[in-house]
């Protein structure tokens, strides 16, 4: 397959990244389905779509036509076999579980003709092991995008033990036509970005346990010391603490270094439900917000 005879993509999920991704494709001219189980999961990634663009209307910032056109590439369905009838390319962004993955990877290898390349956006799981549930293990890789995907610049492209050099070639020159610059990262435990920067967040959690200094003091310190635009506990609360727990907890499993041992606080604040903005309360509280 050549990026030139791509024209209709699948996105596997319309979740966070799913609806994020599949917006991504149509923007940058492809056909896109995006599946999801239930017609309610597909109607709320069009949501995720929708409301962030027609903000962007109301501010003057973009014409709705523009808005139509991007929904209008896009095909909303629950059957899997709607969803890679004619793509050349899928990629993947269903629940972050092994079994659920490969369930799905065995369904549509089925489906799908040779040629079609299978793309993951697993944050942490194994592209290899995803892969060897396919018939195909030489054309699947890893697509890492980051949230929100339509405005992170940032690919990084896994390349499991059995990806093809062509198809990691395509998957190059697909996210340039995505507007979005790639980086190559042979399988391991949290790829670059993640290796780097949770166990950074999860040492804050250790330092605020450690009555070193406050939340806000440790925000500010990074932000005011290494111009990071937001601090690790605000990045925290964005991502969600649970998200980063589960990337420590993969990267201590994978690797057994004591560096990698998640915070006690961490733990404890996901185990208290505090897991960030998304459910009004994290680090900080944003309730009354
Ligand atoms: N949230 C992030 O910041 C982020 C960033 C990069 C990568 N990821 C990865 O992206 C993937 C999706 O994460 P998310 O945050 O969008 O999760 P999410 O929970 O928001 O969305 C997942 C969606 O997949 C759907 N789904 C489950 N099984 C399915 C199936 N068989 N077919 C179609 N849809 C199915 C669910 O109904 C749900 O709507 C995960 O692998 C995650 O690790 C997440």
């Amino acid at each position: 397959m050549k990026l030139e005879e791509i024209e209709r993509i699948c996105v596997l999920g319309a979740g966070t990244m799913g609806a994020g991704i599949a917006q991504t494709c149509s923007q940058a001219g492809y056909q896109v389905t995006m599946r999801d189980l239930t017609e309610e999961f597909v109607e709320s990634g069009f949501e995720r779509i929708r409301v962030p663009l027609e903000r962007r209307v109301r501010r003057g910032k973009m014409a709705q036509e523009d808005v139509d056109e991007i929904i209008s590439h896009i095909r909303g369905t629950t059957s899997l076999e709607e969803a890679v009838r004619g793509a050349d390319f899928v990629i993947e962004a269903v629940f972050e579980e092994m079994g659920v993955k490969k369930e799905v990877y065995q369904e549509i290898d089925q489906l799908c003709p040779p040629e079609v390349v299978f793309a993951s956006n697993t944050s942490s799981l194994s592209v290899t092991e995803m892969a060897s549930a396919t018939s195909r293990p030489d054309r699947f890789l890893g697509m890492h995008f980051f949230n929100p995907a339509p405005v992170m610049k940032l690919i990084e492209l896994i390349k499991g033990s059995e990806t093809s050099d062509e198809t990691m070639a395509l998957a190059r020159d697909l996210s340039f036509r995505l507007g979005k610059e790639p980086v190559v990262v042979k399988e391991s435990a949290g790829f670059v970005v993640n290796r780097l920067l949770v166990p950074m967040m999860n040492e804050a959690f250790n330092l605020l346990m450690e009555g070193v200094a406050t939340a806000e003091d440790i925000d500010k310190a990074m932000k005011l010391g290494t111009n990071m635009p937001m601090g690790p506990f605000e990045l925290a609360d964005f991502t969600g603490l649970d998200v980063g727990l589960a990337v420590m907890e993969v990267l201590y499993e994978e690797t057994g270094d004591p560096r990698f041992r998640p915070s006690p606080l961490l733990r404890q604040y996901v185990r208290a439900k505090r897991l960030g903005r998304k459910v009004g309360r994290g680090v900080y509280d944003y309730r009354g917000d």
